[in-house]
């Protein structure tokens, strides 16, 4: 684990209540499509937020990192605060990956719920850059809190679901012809993870999911983000296991 990027460059609001968080990162940094930082939300000395908080890198530009995230308690409140030049403290990349170097990838359906939008938008980008065909479906609560830069920043065909007009994005996701797709990734909360894949399974022949459980160390320690095994008995842990995991492989 590595002290990964020690700046702010930018700290920018795209909607609402979502901000994208531009972090200067060091050279020859690897990481893969699915993993995640663990950020420190206070300055050396104060206690609190004591544990540091995970967050999907959303995408890697250069020596750029870019974290999207959703004020909603006193870590990412913290980070709304910073401004460029500020010092940070940003560990990682932890977890695994989506599987997207299989040479079975194919068109691909991309489903995300909220933040889900900052675990899967690097995945977007990498299977456009692999020539893979994308379908993105997106859901967000309220219209107030889309973030129309980030979505045209994917570049891919996108559609918005809206829940307070249009409701929940299996809604939409019945609408298609699902059979098309070879390749499902789903990240969001996990009652649109769990709806989703209820839709999908048997109909696209490989889905993957990205959790964003609760999480303590963020390494694989403190056994606070257990996942059930669907089959045989025992927990993954979601921070070193996962976050990523074929659906049929978990009890969501
Ligand atoms: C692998 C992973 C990737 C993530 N990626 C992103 C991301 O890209 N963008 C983003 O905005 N957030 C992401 N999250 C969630 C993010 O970690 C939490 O929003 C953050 O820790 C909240 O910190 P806080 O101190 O502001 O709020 P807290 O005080 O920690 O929480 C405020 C409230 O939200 C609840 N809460 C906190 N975290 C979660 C969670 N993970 N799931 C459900 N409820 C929660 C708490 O119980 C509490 O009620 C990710 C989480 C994980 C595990
Ligand atoms: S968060 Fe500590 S083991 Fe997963």
């Amino acid at each position: 684990m590595d002290e990964i990027a020690s700046r702010v460059l930018q700290n920018k609001k795209v909607s609402d209540s979502y901000h994208v968080l531009t972090l200067g990162v060091r050279e020859r940094l690897t990481i893969f499509p699915g993993q995640f930082v663990q950020i420190l939300c206070r300055t050396p000395g104060e206690t609190t937020p004591f544990l540091r908080r995970p967050f999907s890198v959303m995408d890697i530009r250069g020596r750029a990192m870019d974290i999207l995230y959703k004020v909603i308690g006193p870590g990412t409140a913290r980070m709304s605060e910073w401004r460029p030049g500020d010092s940070v403290s940003i560990l990682g990349p932890f977890g695994n990956a989506f599987s997207i170097d299989d040479t079975a990838v194919g068109p691909a359906l991309v489903v995300a719920g909220g933040t889900g939008l900052g675990g899967v938008h690097y995945l977007v980008r990498a299977l456009k850059s692999r020539g893979v065909s994308v379908t993105f479906v997106y859901g967000v609560r309220f219209r107030r809190e889309t973030a129309p830069a980030v979505l045209k920043s994917l570049g891919v065909k996108t559609e918005v679901v809206v829940e307070e007009r249009s409701g929940v994005v299996t809604n939409r996701l019945k609408k298609m012809a699902l059979e098309r797709f070879r390749n499902c990734f789903v990240c969001g909360p996990t009652g649109m993870i769990r709806a989703t894949a209820d839709l999908v399974r048997g109909r696209i022949p490989m889905i993957e999911v990205s959790l964003e459980e609760m999480m303590g160390c963020g390494f694989g320690i403190c056994y606070t983000c257990p996942v059930k095994k669907r089959t045989g008995q025992g927990y993954y842990r979601a921070c070193d296991e996962g976050p990523v995991f074929r659906e049929e492989m978990i009890s969501l």
